[in-house]
C-alpha cells in the first residue's frame, strides 16, 4: 500500500513480539522501519527474526530517524512518558502502550506536551475495540439493559506464575503489579460502557511476593452506578464483564468468541438458550474472522492499529486520547492510596472533560 505508515518500535519484548508486529502486519497499511531496546541483543535478534531492516539500542536513534513518521511506545510503564514526549518533540505520531504514566506528574506533561503539539497521540487500552466490547456499549447506550445499578468485572491471569516475567513486573514504581497492569485496562472501560467518571474508590491488595499480586477494587460512579472489580496475577486466565440494569444482566467474557449473553429480566431459560443461540449465529461471521487472529482479544489490536491509521492519515478523532490516559492514571494513583491508607478516596471531578464521548 502506498500510503503506508512508516512505523518505528521502541521495546522488543513479548507485547511488541506477540501482539504489535503480528498486529501491524495483518492490519496492512503500515511498514515497519525499525525498532529499538536498550538490549542490543534483543533489539538485533528481534529485526533478524522479523525481517526488520533496521534496529537500535538507543532509542533515540529510532525517534530521530527520517524514516520513521510514527513511534510505538512498548517499553516497561516507566519509561513511556519521556520516549512519548521525545517523539513528539521532533514531529512523530505516537502509539503508547497502557498504563500511559504512572504519576500525575508525568501524565499532565504528557498531556501538556500533546496539547501542544500537531501530531496524533493513542493510548493503547485495547479494549475499547474489542468486537465484544463495542457491543456492549452499543446496548448501553441504546438502553437495552436498561438503566443501571451495578457493573461486576474480573481481570486475571497466570503472571505470576511464569520464571520468564522480567523484574519490572513486580516492582509497581516501574507499573508492575495488578494495578498498573490489569486494572488500569478497567478503569479505562468503567469509564467507557458507564460514561460517567468515579466519583469515589476504595481498593485492597494483596502483596505478598510481588507488588499488587492481587486486588479488589470498587467505585461510586458520578451517575451513581456501583462497580466492583477483581484483579489477580498467578491464577487462571479470565476475563468477565457483567452489568446489571433495570432489563437484565448482560455479561460479557471477553476471551470467547460467543461471549455476550443477555439475561432478560423474567425471562425463561428456554427463551435465554434461544437469544443466545441466535446472538451466535448472528455474530458468527465476525467471530469466525477473529479466530483466524487468534482470537476477539487479537483481533482487538488490529482494530486498535486500524484507528491509529484512520487518526493519522485521515484526520478521524482519536478514540482514547492523553486525557482518558490520564483519568486511568488518576485512578490508578487512588486504587494505590486507598490501599495503602485503609480509607476510600474521593476524586475531584471538577476539572474532568467528558472524554468518554
Ligand atoms: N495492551 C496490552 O494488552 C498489553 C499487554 C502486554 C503488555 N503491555 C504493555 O506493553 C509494554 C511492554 O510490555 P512487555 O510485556 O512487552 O514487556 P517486556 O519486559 O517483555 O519488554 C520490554 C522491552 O523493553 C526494553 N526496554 C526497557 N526499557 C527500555 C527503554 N528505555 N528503551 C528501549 N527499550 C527498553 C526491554 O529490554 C524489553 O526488551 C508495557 O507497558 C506493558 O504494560 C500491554
Amino acid at each position: 500500500m502506498s500510503n503506508e505508515i512508516r512505523i518505528g518500535i521502541i521495546g522488543c519484548g513479548w507485547a511488541t513480539e506477540n501482539l504489535h508486529v503480528p498486529a501491524l502486519r495483518r492490519v496492512g497499511c503500515y511498514r515497519i522501519v525499525a525498532v529499538a531496546d536498550t538490549n542490543r541483543q534483543r533489539s538485533e535478534s528481534f529485526a533478524g527474526r522479523t525481517g526488520i531492516a533496521q534496529w537500535f539500542n538507543e532509542p533515540s536513534q529510532l525517534i530521530e530517524h527520517p524514516d520513521v513518521e510514527a513511534v510505538a511506545v512498548c517499553v516497561p510503564p516507566d519509561h513511556h512518558v519521556s520516549l512519548a514526549i521525545d517523539a513528539l518533540a521532533v514531529g512523530k505520531h505516537v502509539f503508547i502502550e497502557k498504563p500511559m504514566a504512572l504519576t500525575m506528574e508525568q501524565a499532565d506533561r504528557l498531556v501538556a506536551v500533546a496539547k501542544l503539539s500537531r501530531q496524533k497521540v493513542l493510548v493503547g487500552f485495547n479494549l475499547r475495540w474489542h468486537r465484544l466490547v463495542q457491543e456492549c456499549r452499543r446496548m448501553v447506550n441504546a438502553n437495552a439493559i436498561g438503566p443501571l445499578s451495578a457493573m461486576r468485572t474480573t481481570f486475571t491471569n497466570p503472571l505470576l506464575h511464569k520464571p520468564t516475567s522480567p523484574a519490572w513486573r513486580k516492582d509497581r514504581a516501574c507499573g508492575g503489579g495488578v494495578i498498573y497492569d490489569l486494572a488500569v485496562h478497567h478503569f479505562d472501560l468503567w469509564r467507557f460502557l458507564l460514561c460517567s467518571e468515579v466519583q469515589e474508590l476504595s481498593a485492597w491488595c494483596r502483596s505478598d511476593d510481588w507488588h499488587d499480586e492481587a486486588a479488589v477494587i470498587s467505585a461510586r460512579m458520578a451517575n451513581g452506578i456501583l462497580v466492583s472489580s477483581v484483579f489477580a496475577h498467578g491464577t487462571v486466565d479470565d476475563h468477565q464483564l457483567e452489568l446489571y440494569g433495570s432489563k437484565g444482566k448482560l455479561q460479557v467474557s471477553l476471551y470467547r468468541h460467543d461471549g455476550l449473553q443477555f439475561f432478560r429480566h423474567g425471562e425463561n431459560r428456554l427463551t435465554t438458550t434461544f437469544h443466545r443461540l441466535a446472538g451466535m449465529t448472528r455474530t458468527l461471521p465476525a467471530a469466525i474472522a477473529a479466530l483466524k487472529n487468534g482470537g476477539e482479544i487479537f483481533s482487538s489490536y488490529d482494530a486498535q492499529w486500524k484507528h491509529f491509521y484512520d487518526c493519522v492519515r485521515t484526520g478521524a478523532r482519536i478514540d482514547c486520547t492523553v486525557e482518558d490516559g490520564l483519568r486511568a492514571t488518576e485512578l490508578s494513583a487512588a486504587a494505590v492510596e486507598s490501599a495503602q491508607m485503609k480509607r476510600s478516596i474521593n476524586m475531584n471531578l471538577s476539572s474532568v472533560g467528558r472524554s468518554y464521548d
